[in-house]
């Protein structure tokens, strides 16, 4: 979100790039009439029907549905992360690529965040080698299997026991230290470093520069909570973030394939120990749509491998949401189950790089894993739990992308439901939200109130934005079946998070609101990054009150034409949702 590049330079920079070119350098382009053809590289297919507008500088493929500017191209195509995408377009347009001075963080100070880190990255490394507490450390890590070349590839370090050994010998300002995440500041005004004789796992982002830091406590009296994380700072977001990503790139050897996400740090750790090299784990958080996107850019294939416990098992469940957005054609999405009680890394020491790979080998697909899960316990020669099988299904599948995935996946529960596929596809705008619940009225399409529009503004500009809603909130939003183009930009961030303005832009090239919409994205925003999500927070609750008077107010006026239970029913829900402060929504 700060220091970035300035979104009128990156709006020029792809409609100055000729999209033709830089697509034809890639998937040679046929030219038909005023556009120009080709297989899709996306999707398999033996007729053209990806499409590359020049004129408009877009490409859309009638196939699979992927669609985006040159800069989404170089993303999805190449495997580029936003920035390095839009460096390699500014490459091609021979221009420098200019930074952002205002935002939450300045670039310099950016710049100074990533040096202070990669600083205290190499105390820890040396206070493991060098500090006099620093064997106690590497016993542990011995004691767990790991030896001094892993603790290499890695960058593992230590932070000694004391309150200050970063602060005093980094020597930097307390704010910067603070920034950085490094420090801790307490209300009182007292700092203390973060970390305090623990094991350090430095996270770094997919350019290799260290964002943020996690530690692992050594055993003893009062080690605390087994691991502290780095908070989220400007120059590392959790949900963008996958710890060991950077190292499995940079491993010797074939392309990458498949990328193994575990829970853990240590497992992370352990398995490389034992020559899998290609495992990487989220930071404490769940995995969620942008870590999808961000596997997705760098392999065809992702295999969750959870803990095999309660959690680990809700972990992957909540995967299969996650990641069935994200399952274009060509891409595959598995989930290996370990037993009772193990995690990769208890797994890999009992069964070896051999057995863990056969594990991973014989994964189960999303799909078989969704069908397997909502079949349990039905009994599909009846009718009931047949129609069960089919509603619990029907916001899954919409999550899917136009594909083979889908389309298989619907004929199998059509078959297993015993319904035509048509009637297990959900209008759109009921499925915009995350599966819920919803009554079956239809959708009016609202205008935006002013406040609305203003909300719509905001998330133009900083997609962002929409993760930053705190949850109940979101989903109250969320939930609201009304079609106001705020409503329907929400729900696309909220499908897709899109962390850039061009990004969420370019998945409305083909709507009759584009342009709207790319006009509001370039206008200069009016209010710096912190205030500007605290208007939007409470601008969100203020919309969701608003709209929840409306409904009790129009049902009202309905309830004197028509008392049935189903609408007395909705009125009565309607004013308890208004009365409810959380904001939260109910089924
Ligand atoms: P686990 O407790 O499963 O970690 O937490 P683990 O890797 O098996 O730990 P070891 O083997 O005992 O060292 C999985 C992940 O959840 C986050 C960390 O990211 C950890 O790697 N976590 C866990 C925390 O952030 N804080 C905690 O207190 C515990
Ligand atoms: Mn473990």
């Amino acid at each position: 979100m700060a220091g970035r590049i300035p979104q009128s330079f990156i709006n020029d920079l792809v409609q100055r790039v000729d999209i033709v070119a830089v697509i034809d350098a890639r998937v040679p382009l046929r030219k038909a009439g005023k556009n120009h053809k080709a297989c899709c590289p996306f999707h398999k297919e033996k007729t053209p029907s990806f499409n590359v507008e020049g004129e408009r500088g877009f490409y859309k493929c009638f196939g699979c549905g992927a669609s985006g500017t040159a800069l989404t191209f170089l993303m999805e195509h190449d495997h580029l992360e936003f920035v390095e995408a839009v460096e390699a377009l500014a490459r091609l347009a021979g221009v420098e690529v200019p930074r952002e001075g205002g935002g939450v963080a300045r670039p310099q100070a950016q710049e100074g965040l990533y040096e202070l880190l990669a600083k205290a990255a190499r105390l820890y490394r040396r206070a493991l080698a060098k500090h006099a507490e620093g064997e106690r450390a590497i016993a542990y890590l011995r004691e767990r299997g790991l030896d001094g070349e892993i603790a290499q590839r890695f960058d593992i370090g230590f932070a000694p026991p004391g309150w200050d050994f970063l602060k005093s010998a980094l020597g930097a300002p307390v704010p910067e230290l603070v920034a950085a995440g490094l420090v801790v500041q307490r209300d009182e005004g007292n700092t203390y470093d973060r970390l305090r004789d623990r094991i350090v796992f430095p996270i770094r982002d997919t350019r290799g520069r260290v964002v943020g830091f996690g530690g692992r406590a050594l055993p003893g009296e009062d080690p605390g909570p087994k691991y502290l994380n780095s908070p989220e700072t400007p120059v590392f977001q959790k949900a963008q973030e996958l710890y060991g990503l950077y190292e499995a790139r940079s491993a010797k050897g074939p392309r990458l394939q498949r990328l193994v996400v575990v829970e853990g740090y240590m497992d992370v750790v352990a398995l490389a120990q034992h020559g899998v090299l290609n495992a990487v784990a989220t930071l404490g958080t769940a995995v969620g749509g942008s870590h999808f996107q961000k596997l997705y850019r760098n392999v065809p294939e992702v295999v969750c491998c959870f803990d095999g416990d309660e959690a680990g098992r809700a972990a992957a469940w909540r995967a299969v949401e996650a990641g069935l957005p994200a399952l274009q054609e060509g891409r595959q999405l598995r989930f290996a189950f370990l037993p009772d009680g193990e995690d990769p890394d208890s797994h890999i020491r009992n069964v070896g790089q051999a057995g863990f790979t056969a594990l991973v080998e014989s994964a189960v697909s999303a799909e078989d894993y969704l069908v397997q899960r909502l079949s349990q316990g039905r009994d599909l020669s009846t009718l009931g739990d047949r129609a069960v099988l089919g509603d619990l299904a029907k916001p899954l599948l919409a999550l899917l992308p136009p594909g083979t995935h889908k389309e298989a996946l619907r004929s199998r529960l059509a078959q297993l439901v015993d319904v035509a596929p048509a009637a297990l596809d959900v209008a759109p705008e009921e499925t915009a939200a995350a599966p819920s619940r919803r009554s079956p009225r239809p959708a009016h399409a609202a205008q935006d109130s002013a406040l609305g529009q203003r909300l719509l503004g905001h998330l133009m500009r900083d997609p962002g934005l929409c993760q930053s809603l705190d949850e109940g909130l979101a989903s109250a939003l969320l939930d609201a079946d009304e079609d106001s183009l705020f409503l329907r930009v929400m729900r696309q961030t909220a499908k897709s998070p899109a962390t850039q303005p061009v990004e969420l832009l370019a998945s409305f090239l083909n709507d009759p609101a584009y342009d709207t919409l790319r006009d509001l994205a370039q206008a200069p925003p009016m209010l710096d990054g912190a205030a500007v999500a605290d208007e939007f927070a409470e601008g969100v609750a203020r919309y969701v009150r608003e709209r929840r008077d409306a409904e009790r107010r129009k049902l009202a006026v309905e309830l004197r034409e028509d008392s049935s239970i189903e609408t007395l029913a909705r009125y009565w829900r309607a004013r308890r949702e208004r009365d409810q402060p959380a904001a939260r929504t109910g089924s």
